[in-house]
């Protein structure tokens, strides 16, 4: 078999099931019962947590009852905690339940329903940290999970903190000596430090605070629902209910007991991270949402690529095309000069702010339109490469100027540059790693909800970087086999 059908024969079998997938994932909506979208951060135990493969616990719990008993179907999504208010408030969600405080300033952007919890912060500490006050903590490096209102309790009264994205990461911080003290709400930390033993919670509380679900502004229908639903289900004793049985469901922990050497730990530890509650399944899907948008996202990034490298050329040889020129060049700097992950966050949150629209589909559009532009520069390299003689070649066979490009220039091009494309998709795959920032369950995001399930940090993210490590690895090898092919084609 030619080394061009083996590409193509690779390619298929890579895109078809992918396509596939994307359109079924589009089409599987009912159509029929209204739909409540509600965010999180699913790290928040017994308020919210991942449980095989679902998103459970008090908050889940409650707005699922609420759902249920006026006829909404509910979907939940999981994302940082810093994105929660301006997801409702955006209109990227309809209600907020993430263990969330209500407090003054949250109150002028969105607004809160009757509480359904009171809770405190707590100062957390290594066992072998000795006399801890609250004064030590003007004096300590202080862990926070960042927006929280730990986080601004810190902040306001004693320091500036350090702040993690997840309760977990700020727990990790504590027990590998980055931080000496976390402030965080005390059923977490609770949680926490049951599976970690050399961790305690000091006696004293902090702030006392009631927790609400948060609603945009805009919804006062809902909010309404909301609290009449709230107020007949602490009338008739569901609310308490469903909180005492997820505050149980959540204590029973899986953490396997063992009492041998290092080789014992990551034998327990592998079957905590991976075995246990099938958590590999979290890595497996992952993988398969990494290839399907990198694979999705390159297609797009080419078809931009070519677009833009030819307007830039064509002006570039002939002088014409002012103005889509510079709108070409506009797109280059900007793109080129912005994170991915801003790009990413402003195409979800402002961009497609509706609610109803696939994170697979948003993803790809943001890194689409960001490999565009390298892959553009990429291209037009490669048509800057060739020869000007072929240009005028064509022309002089009779050839208009389109048809040169496309068929002189273009299929040549497009030859040179092809490492250099396959080196994109290589770059690409591993920029997908923050899609978890919109909430896109990749192979990052799965590393993530198995280290917020397990408050273990080692495997999960060992595991994370080999997959990506092993995948890098055997495409840099079919780049190598292409480029080989290439030049031998190019010798005869
Ligand atoms: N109660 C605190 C706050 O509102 C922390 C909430 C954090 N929630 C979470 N799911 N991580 O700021």
């Amino acid at each position: 078999m030619s080394l061009k059908s083996k590409m193509l024969r690779v390619l298929a079998a890579v895109l078809v099931p992918s396509l596939m997938l994307a359109m079924v994932s589009g089409c599987g909506k009912s159509g029929k019962k209204r739909t409540l979208v509600m965010v999180c951060n699913a790290a928040f135990p017994p308020f919210e947590l991942v449980r095989e493969g679902e998103i459970g616990g008090i908050d889940p719990d409650i707005v699922r009852e609420i759902c249920e008993r006026n006829d909404y179907e509910l979907k939940i999504e999981d994302m940082p905690f810093g994105s929660v208010i301006a997801a409702v408030q955006t209109g990227k969600a309809d209600v907020a339940a993430s263990g969330i405080t209500v407090t003054d300033e949250r109150r002028k952007m969105i607004d809160f329903t009757d509480p359904y919890v009171t809770a405190r912060q707590r100062i957390m500490v290594r066992k072998d940290a000795g006399e801890f006050s609250i004064e030590c903590l003007d004096t300590n490096l202080i862990g926070v999970q960042e927006g929280t209102t730990g986080d601004m309790f810190v902040t306001k009264h004693y320091r500036e903190p350090e702040r993690y994205k997840n309760v977990p990461e700020v727990v990790q911080a504590l027990k590998t000596r980055k931080v000496n003290a976390v402030v965080v709400d005390e059923e977490p930390a609770r949680a926490e430090a049951a599976a970690n033993p050399d961790l305690v919670l000091l006696s004293v509380p902090l702030a006392t605070e009631d927790y609400a679900f948060g609603i945009s502004k805009r919804r006062p229908d809902l909010l309404n629902m909301f609290n009449v639903t709230l107020r007949q289900m602490k009338a008739d004793g569901t609310l308490d209910r469903i909180i005492a049985e997820a505050r149980i469901r959540c204590a029973s922990n899986d953490a396997d007991a063992f009492d041998g050497g290092l080789l014992d730990r990551i034998k327990a530890d592998f079957k905590l991270n991976f075995v246990n509650g099938n958590r590999y399944r979290y890595l497996l899907n992952g993988f398969g949402v990494t290839m399907l948008v990198t694979v999705l996202s390159v297609l797009l990034g080419i078809l931009l690529g070519f677009l833009v490298a030819i307007v830039r050329s064509t002006h570039d040889m002939t002088g014409t095309h002012v103005v889509a020129d510079a709108v070409c060049r506009c797109y280059l700097v900007v793109i080129r000069g912005t994170p991915v992950v801003i790009q990413l966050l402003i195409i979800y949150f402002v961009i497609f702010c509706s609610l109803d629209v696939s994170k697979i589909l948003v993803a790809v559009t943001a890194f689409g339109i960001n490999s565009g532009a390298y892959t553009a520069e990429i291209i037009r390299a490669g048509i800057m490469s060739l020869d000007r003689g072929q240009i005028e070649a064509g022309r002089s066979l009779g050839l208009s100027y389109r048809q040169t490009m496309l068929r002189v220039i273009l299929p040549q091009a497009l030859r040179n540059v092809l490492p250099a494309l396959g080196n994109e998709f290589i770059v690409l795959l591993k920029e997908t790693s923050v899609s978890g920032f919109i909430a896109l369950e990749d192979l990052a995001k799965g590393g993530d909800i198995i280290r917020s399930q397990t408050y273990n940090a080692f495997l999960p993210l060992m595991a994370v970087a080999v997959i990506y490590l092993a995948v890098v690895m055997f495409f840099s090898r079919l780049l190598g086999n292409l480029e080989r092919g290439l030049q031998k084609k190019n010798r005869k």
